[in-house]
This record gives structure tokens, C-alpha cells and sequence, in this order.
């Protein structure tokens, strides 16, 4: 899944979930009763509406109800979207991807795979350490997904799946980095150690719809981190070129998952939804924050032109235009005033990029997991 997002930018005002909001208006969306009834018994109530997490009341709120019922009522979408994408999906495997060609001496093969992998630039090592750590966060994201989806609803059919493909994302760069030395290999299995016993815990106050946003912002970022990284790294070794192109092209299959689930919730609860939207698009909690040298990380691939603002900016114009947020009609007050939010994020995202770019200084790295040497970038 997601990749490395250098964007740490305050939250705007955005309006506060926790208020009472109608239903959908004319929506036939299930009732708590049906997600009771029938095949699912009441502990599939997924555990982050469960009262346990929620000390001070006794249920689940009323707007965290009113937003599970609509996700309980679109198994016959998720169904269909899940037909499309598995159709399209080409099932890779990463000893496929790194296998020497028929009739090649597989030792000649991995030595002359590391003298190519040599010319690869320390910034392209770098981005290459950051996106294949961020992959092997996957146990943070199959726990969300499974905490605010439900590992025994029908979700956990499309969260296994999910979780099936990306696992494969992080070893064949994992087996990539083993053959080629392109990293530090121990520097890296302790990185990844220590991002994996740090969590990860987005603020997504036990709403549902935000995992549909946030999975959306960070499909598709992942998408153009790994697909510019492999541009980089690709010049002088292009088997990692293929390796995160065939990565890249997953992650924008997952991209149109998730943004086409958030359509739907858009369509059935607006009002909601915008306010969902309007919480986590200024700002998105950045997956491999909790990484050891996370920042200055992130600051070299923003400086190579692999992933940055002004990339996080072009991401959120391009939901806006496909979620049609600035046509929404029918909103209530706060879903208006969502709706305003979220139409001025992309001027506050400008001129965050703006003042970062105006404020970057050459400087010199430094990263073992990159053998310790030095570099300096504009
Ligand atoms: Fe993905
Ligand atoms: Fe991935």
C-alpha cells in the first residue's frame, strides 16, 4: 500500500463528527437490526465500534451507526468492483519477477544484476529503502482495515485480498534488495523491526468512511512514489524498473478500489461523508511516520522529484473532480460547510508547497541502511 507521504501540514477547521445528522435522504440502507440479523451474529460488529474502545459510553454513537449501516448495505458494489479488479489483475510473484531468463546461469545473473544495481544513485537507494518499508508496515494496515471494516463481515473478503496482493509488494523488494545489495540488508531488517513495534494509529476517531479516504490518498500516492522511484533506479538497472512498475500498476488497481467504494458512500450519505473527507484531506497521517529517519527520508525523495507536495496536492485536485465534491447538493449545514473545506484545500496545499520549496536549502545526507554515504541534494 502506501508510500512514503511527506506531507505534514496542520488541519484546517474542518467540521467535527459527533453531531446528530439525518439519514440519507430516500436511501434504502440497512438498519442496525438487519447487520444484527440473519448470517451475522452481533459480535461481527467490527471491535473499533465495539463498546470496549469507547470507555465512556455503552454503544457505538449514533453517527458511527448511521455511517456502518450504509458500509453494511454495499456488498453488492464491493462485490463487483472486487470481480473487476481481480479480471484485471495480472497475479505476479515476486520469484517470478527476480527469476534469471530460461537458459541463464542464475549465479552470472545475480552477479551481473549487482554490478548494474552499482549505478544506482544513493537517493534512488534511499527512496527504494522508504517505499519497501513502508510496504512491510502491512500488519498496521490489515489490522486497521480488519478493526474498522470487520474481519467477519463481508469486507474481510476484499480486506484478505487486499492484503494478499500487497504482501507481495514488500518481499519482491525485499528479495530485490537481497540480490541485487542495492541496501544495507541488516540496517534494513532493523529498521523495518523497529516500524513495525512503533504502530501505527491514525486519528480516525472510530470512523469507517475515513478509511476509504485515507485508502484512496494513499493508493494513489504509493502509486507515484514506486512508479517514479523505478524511473530513477530503472536508469541504471532497469530490472527494478519492472519490479515497482509491476508494483506501481497494483497500487492504482487498489486506488480505483477505494476511491470508486467513497463514490458510493458520497452518494448514499453526503453529509457524512464530506465531513469525513473534509477531516482527512488537509492533512493525512503519514504511514511510516513512526519509521526510524522518517523525515529526512521523506525530504530526499521530495528533493529527487520522486514523491512530495506538490504531488500531494495534484492527488487531492484529482478526487475532488472524481468525487464531484463541489457538486454535492442536498447538504445540511455541516455538510456544506465540509464541502467548503475540502474545496480550499488545494490553495492551503499550494501554498504549503510553495513556502517549503522557497525555505529548502541544499543539504547533506547521510543513512546507513544506504551504506553511510554521503550525499548532498539541492
Ligand atoms: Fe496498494
Ligand atoms: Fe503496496
Amino acid at each position: 500500500m502506501v508510500g512514503a507521504v511527506a506531507v505534514g501540514i496542520a488541519m484546517v477547521g474542518a467540521a467535527t463528527v459527533g453531531v446528530a445528522m439525518p439519514g440519507a435522504a430516500g436511501m434504502a440502507i440497512a438498519t442496525r437490526e438487519s447487520w444484527f440479523s440473519g448470517s451475522l451474529p452481533p459480535r461481527c460488529w467490527p471491535p473499533v465500534w465495539q463498546s470496549h474502545r469507547l470507555p465512556a459510553m455503552t454503544e457505538p454513537s449514533s453517527e458511527t451507526l448511521a455511517r456502518v449501516e450504509v458500509l453494511a448495505d454495499l456488498e453488492p458494489l464491493v462485490q463487483r468492483l472486487m470481480a473487476t479488479h481481480e479480471a484485471k489483475r495480472v497475479l505476479w510473484f515476486p520469484s517470478e519477477l527476480l527469476a534469471p531468463p530460461p537458459d541463464t546461469d542464475p549465479d552470472a545473473y545475480v552477479s551481473e544484476l549487482r554490478e548494474r544495481a552499482r549505478g544506482i544513485s544513493t537517493p534512488a537507494r534511499v527512496a527504494l529503502a522508504l517505499n519497501l518499508l513502508t510496504e512491510e508496515g502491512l500488519p498496521h494496515f490489515h489490522r486497521l482495515l480488519a478493526v474498522y471494516l470487520g474481519g467477519d463481515t463481508f469486507w474481510s473478503k476484499w480486506t484478505n485480498l487486499w492484503t494478499a496482493e500487497e504482501d507481495r509488494h514488500g518481499a519482491v523488494l525485499h528479495d530485490y534488495a537481497r540480490d541485487s545489495g542495492v541496501l544495507d540488508n541488516p540496517v534494513l531488517e532493523r529498521m523495518q523491526f523497529e516500524y513495525l513495534r512503533a504502530g501505527f494509529e491514525p486519528e480516525w476517531d472510530r470512523d469507517p468512511y475515513r478509511v476509504f479516504v485515507y485508502t484512496t490518498l494513499q493508493e494513489r500516492a504509493t502509486q507515484v512514489s514506486h512508479a517514479n522511484t523505478g524511473k530513477l533506479a530503472g536508469e541504471h538497472e532497469p530490472l527494478i524498473g519492472t519490479v515497482l512498475n509491476n508494483v506501481a500498476r497494483e497500487e492504482a488497481r487498489h486506488y480505483i478500489f477505494y476511491r470508486s467504494v467513497f463514490k458510493e458512500v458520497i452518494r448514499r450519505d453526503p453529509d457524512r461523508a464530506l465531513v469525513s473527507a473534509a477531516e482527512l484531506m488537509p492533512s493525512i497521517d503519514m504511514p511510516g511516520v513512526n519509521m526510524p529517519h522518517f523525515r529526512e527520508m521523506a525530504d530526499v525523495i521530495r528533493r529527487a522529484g520522486i514523491y512530495g507536495p506538490r504531488d500531494y496536492l495534484k492527488i487531492v485536485e484529482e478526487q475532488i473532480r472524481y468525487w464531484a465534491i463541489d457538486k454535492v447538493e442536498g447538504l445540511n449545514d455541516i455538510g456544506r460547510k465540509a464541502q467548503e473545506t475540502i474545496m480550499a484545500v488545494p490553495k492551503r496545499l499550494e501554498r504549503v508547497a510553495d513556502a517549503m520549496e522557497t525555505r529548502s536549502r541544499a543539504k547533506s545526507f547521510i543513512f546507513d541502511v544506504a551504506f553511510a554515504r554521503e550525499f548532498r541534494m539541492s
